[in-house]
């Protein structure tokens, strides 16, 4: 079910600092920043050779990062982006297995234009874990 890692995401409070820390004290390329309003977000993506970090600034109160600055004010790992190759597939075999997806259980288009589901971390050791159909 488990292909490579796509991003993992880091939640902030500030993003402009974030990309800062990531750009001048880590020396990494980063991106534009941009908004998503439909996941409630701007995002800087950080690229690695393997992989990428996604520094996600909630754009309102609303978002669904809100509540996790609140709980950890000064950021910290959000999630953890899996590919798969059906995410169909994937999601019936993990709700048979009595995994909860979050939402409606159904795929979304996620922030890259591809179909995700996230999995409800109580049910993955404390992770919320996204699979991405690549
Ligand atoms: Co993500």
């Amino acid at each position: 079910m488990l292909g490579r890692v796509n991003h993992i995401a880091i939640a902030v409070p500030i993003l402009n600092e974030a990309a800062a820390i990531y750009r001048d004290t880590l020396g990494a390329r980063i991106s534009q920043p941009q908004s998503l309003p439909e996941h409630g977000v701007t995002v800087v993506f950080v690229e690695l050779e393997n992989t990428k970090i996604e520094l996600l600034e909630p754009l309102d109160d609303t978002s669904p990062i809100a509540a996790f600055l609140e709980r950890n004010p000064s950021g910290g790992i959000h999630h953890i982006c899996y590919e798969t190759r059906d995410i169909t597939a994937a999601a019936e075999k993990l709700k048979a297995t009595g995994a909860r997806i979050l939402g409606d259980g159904s795929p979304k288009i996620g922030a890259h234009g591809n179909p995700v589901i996230f999995l409800h971390p109580k049910d993955f050791n404390g992770t919320l874990i996204e699979l991405e159909e690549v």
